[in-house]
């Protein structure tokens, strides 16, 4: 492993958190480097379930280093109720470390993240309205509270500061009720003196542990076609996804990465606004959404659906430098007779092979679909390739081809232990 990254691979959602738990046990740190609490995953061990929002998977492993790095943005109250709940099933958050360099979400950037919604009208972009988009626009301006400030001696006065700064756009530009500073002061203190001895400069421990070879995952969150720059613009999420991005938001090198898995599921989905060429609006799409289970763990809603689209894989592959792929949540294809895989896109009448860089042409872009056999027969207990129906195994060879990249693992269930290696 020594320096592995895993990350999402298509628009978020593709079942990382499992993976990720799983690398996450032969781990020595496992690293967040980018987002904050619009993530979610689930992860279930020992038939205890838990979900983690912010805190790294490291968590639930004993002697796990757990760091969120300099590029996560986080939400003090948020962080602690994700600690309270993890103390409420006995798991400790010792070894959970926050970076000095932290930027924090405050209440005035959860206002801002809703008020800026509204104000898009039927434009919006369906965020998750944790604020994050805010907080890092505050980053980019140079006006935020990092958590230095935030758990030092400058608490009050860094608070105060950009609390009537934010306040003057709340009202000013959206007409919104200003945040009390005073009772913001009250209830943020006391988690600031919660917070504190997590505080530090965590990039000296990454280094450190990837300089003495120990084995170090880093976890990504949201998915590639999120990404700030290379996702579809405007419609991501304000951070980087990309396997560049955990350099930057780790504050580690790129030698530190040894290997990059990208995860994928075996068909296409995307919560929030935005093109998607392979979106099923059919009985199809229904009946993945139903057997996939696709609903959103952070907000509960619904996730639109489509058939697995090989240019996005490609365009993964490339952008990320995967090393490998993992297709995961096969099994809720079962039942339907055949397989469609999106192979290229038709762009007013020219075959595109490369993702489009405009939103606008992805708009236009229909899907060229190359078309496999389904399969019937319950895959879920499967623990080897050759176990599969043919039908499967021929399906994921394709994609392997298609994608250009070694497809190493596959996902045939929730469960923990209901993936296949394939060597
Ligand atoms: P934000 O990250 O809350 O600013 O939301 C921006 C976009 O990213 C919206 O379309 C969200 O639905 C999407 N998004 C953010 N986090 C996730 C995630 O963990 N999975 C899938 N989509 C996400």
């Amino acid at each position: 492993m020594p320096g592995k990254v895993i990350l999402g691979a298509q628009w978020g959602d593709e079942g990382k958190g499992k993976f990720i738990d799983i690398f996450a046990g032969e781990a020595d740190l496992v690293v967040r480097s980018q987002g904050g609490n619009n993530a979610g995953h689930t992860v279930v061990v020992n038939g205890e379930t838990y979900k983690l929002q912010l805190i790294p998977s490291g968590i639930l492993y004993k002697d796990c280093v757990n760091i969120i790095g300099p590029g996560v943005v986080v939400d003090p109250r948020a962080i602690l109720k994700e600690i309270d709940g993890l103390a409420a099933k006995g798991v400790s958050a010792d070894k959970l470390f926050i970076d000095a360099r932290c930027h924090c979400i405050l209440p005035w950037h959860l206002e801002l993240d809703a008020l800026s919604e509204k104000a898009r009208g039927g434009d919006d972009i369906g965020t998750t309205k944790k604020g994050i988009g805010p907080t890092y626009m505050d980053k980019a301006e140079r006006i935020g509270v990092r958590m230095h400030d935030f758990v030092g001696g400058r608490f009050e006065e860094a608070m105060r500061e950009a609390c009537a700064r934010k306040n003057k756009v709340i009202t000013g530009v959206y007409g919104g009720d200003p945040v009390d500073i005073e009772a913001v002061l009250a209830e943020y203190r006391g988690y600031a003196e919660r917070l504190r001895s997590h505080v530090r400069d965590t990039t000296v421990m990454t280094y450190e542990a990837v300089k003495s070879g120990k084995n170090v995952l880093f976890e990504g969150a949201q998915g590639t076609l999120l990404d700030l720059d290379m996702g579809t613009y405007p419609y991501v999420t304000s951070s980087h996804p990309v396997s560049g991005g955990c350099c930057i938001g780790s504050g580690v090198g790129p030698t530190a990465i040894t290997e990059i898995m990208g995860i994928c599921k075996s068909y296409t989905t995307r919560v929030g606004k935005g093109p998607f060429p392979t979106e099923l609006f059919d009985e199809t799409g229904d009946y993945i959404r139903k057997a996939g289970g696709e609903f959103g763990t952070v907000t509960g809603r619904p996730r639109r659906t489509g058939w697995f689209d090989a240019v996005i894989a490609r365009y993964a592959v490339r952008v990320n430098g995967l090393t490998e792929l993992v297709i995961n949540k096969i099994d809720p294809l079962c039942g339907l007779p055949k397989l469609k895989v999106c192979v290229a896109y038709d762009f007013k009448g020219e075959r595109l092979t490369e993702f489009p860089a405009d939103f606008a042409d992805l708009e236009h872009c229909k899907p060229v679909y190359e078309e496999f056999d389904g399969f019937t027969e319950d895959i879920t207990g499967c623990r080897s390739f050759d176990e599969l129906p043919v039908s499967v195994q021929d399906y994921i060879r394709e994609l392997e081809r298609i994608c250009g990249c070694r497809v190493s693992m596959l996902g045939v269930g929730p469960a923990r232990d209901q993936v296949i290696a394939i060597r």
